[in-house]
């Protein structure tokens, strides 16, 4: 049975999709385009690979998306090599209505925090339930070096959080995760600053100083 969304009637795998395949009108001929990770973004992936002859190739976010880019004939280029970047699309797992968001329930939130960092326009792809009012129910992903974990835990204990080790999981950059439930967050400009600061931690996956451009909804809204 398939999960409705309240409000409309399209069910949440036909939103990803929707959104995904909105994407494409942001991809520039002959440009390289910068290439998020997960559910959603293999929508715009599978898109993109319809028009493939139209760009020069794509920086991708995570060892997942360029697998499945170079399996559609898209050539995956390194960062370094290409500079910035014109469009970067990509999904996000809360999305509040400033354009913030909450990254990293797929576990790339560095890498794509720093191709969103290059990107001239930030293209967010989401599905309704996405958004949000206040940021903070879905657990906040953050990346620490493995040695700093019991550390950085404990840290984010004493600033009121509940951070939870994600089992058997090893990013691209070879760090885990801690998983923080219960917070609430009021001001995420701060919060990224603050926990950016804790030592060990390697990225925050909340993206609230360089927030999304433009975010379109599955349900068709955009803002
Ligand atoms: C990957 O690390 C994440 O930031 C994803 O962009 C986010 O989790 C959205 O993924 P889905 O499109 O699968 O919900």
């Amino acid at each position: 049975m398939s999960i409705k969304t309240t409000g409309d009637n399209m069910d949440i795998e036909a939103q990803k999709r929707a959104a995904g395949e909105a994407a494409i009108e942001f991809v520039e001929d002959k440009g390289v385009i910068g290439v998020g990770t997960g559910s959603t973004v293999k929508y715009f992936i599978d898109a993109l690979a319809k028009i493939r002859h139209r760009i020069d190739g794509a920086v991708s976010s995570s060892e997942q998306s360029s697998q499945l880019l170079r399996a559609h004939g898209i050539q995956v280029l390194d960062l370094n090599a290409v500079g910035t970047l014109a469009v970067y699309v990509d999904g996000a797992d809360e999305c509040d209505p400033a354009r913030r968001l909450i990254k990293g329930g797929g576990g790339a939130l560095t890498r794509e925090k720093i191709i969103a960092a290059v990107s001239k326009k930030f293209v967010c792809i989401v599905d309704a339930h996405k958004c949000v009012g206040v940021l903070g129910k879905f657990p906040l992903p953050v990346e620490v070096i493995p040695m700093a974990r019991s550390h950085v835990a404990r840290e984010i204990e004493r600033r009121g959080g509940t951070p939870v080790w994600r089992a058997d999981y090893v990013t691209d950059n070879g760090n885990w995760i801690l998983d923080v439930h219960g917070l609430h967050i009021a001001d995420p400009v701060a919060l990224e600053s603050e926990w950016n600061q804790i030592t060990g931690v390697v990225t925050v996956g909340l993206f609230a100083h360089r927030p999304a451009d433009v975010v379109l909804v599955g349900d068709g809204r955009r803002f």
